[in-house]
């Protein structure tokens, strides 16, 4: 695994620049009211390449519908389908439903709450997988999303160089585990994700009212990148 180890000088004002923004002005959504492992886990599978207001309304009715692992184990793939294919990327509905046959099956009703057995699931990758471990079980795990990626990517430069893809994957996700405040995992990951959401956007990202400006390369080279990377093989 690669470990990223930033500078102090640079991580306590990017985490508090962060955190001190979120706080002021996170959205209040609904999986942000729960940390039951089921809600979480339709939350992020319903959100993989849909837009939040797209999914507030497939959320509500799929949750009242099916509240439990249990419940949704139990109702027959078409219904299941019938609520979340309009979202598109119709796979979602069949690897909930999967999801729920094999924890209500094999799992005692549970949600594993470990990175491999989340990923051992159908459908979970690392990245459902840390919003899982961090934002229901509140543990400090790494999540990166296309937010978090060009967020990040633009903090530390990434993207110089034209570095390849694997390296630049490996140096994304060592940073997103170096950035979390230790015990502090679901709040900044969630900070994370609102921030580049709503101002480190695609297009026209709003840098002028950005708090982590002076530390960003993007808009403020710096001459060095305050990263330290190393790998171990353990
Ligand atoms: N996209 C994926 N997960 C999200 C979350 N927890 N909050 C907002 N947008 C998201």
């Amino acid at each position: 695994m690669m470990r990223a180890e930033i500078a102090p000088d640079l991580l306590l004002p990017l985490q508090r620049g962060l955190l001190g923004w979120y706080i002021a002005n996170g959205r209040d959504l609904p999986w942000r009211r729960t940390t039951d492992p089921y809600a979480v886990l339709v939350s992020e599978i319903l959100l993989q390449q849909t837009q939040v207001a797209t999914v507030l309304p497939v959320y509500a009715t799929f949750l009242a519908r099916w509240p439990t692992f249990a419940a949704l184990a139990a109702a027959p793939l078409d219904a299941v389908k019938a609520v979340t294919d309009p979202l598109g990327y119709h796979v979602r509905g069949t690897w909930l439903h999967r999801i729920a046959g094999i924890v209500t099956a094999e799992c005692d009703g549970q949600l594993p709450d470990t990175l491999e057995g989340l990923l051992a699931l159908p459908g979970i990758g690392r990245y459902t997988a840390g919003a899982v471990l961090s934002f229901a079980f509140q543990q400090d795990a790494p999540i990166v999303d296309t937010n978090v990626d060009r967020l990040v990517s633009r903090l530390f430069n990434l993207r110089a160089g034209r570095p390849p893809v694997a390296l630049r994957e490996r140096r994304l996700w060592a940073l997103a585990a170096a950035l979390i405040p230790p015990g502090h995992g679901y709040l900044f990951n969630q900070a994370l994700m609102d921030f580049g959401a709503q101002i480190c956007t695609p297009y026209k990202p709003i840098c002028l009212f950005c708090p982590l400006r002076p530390h960003c390369q993007w808009w403020t080279p710096r001459p060095d990148t305050g990263v330290v990377y190393s790998t171990d093989n353990a």
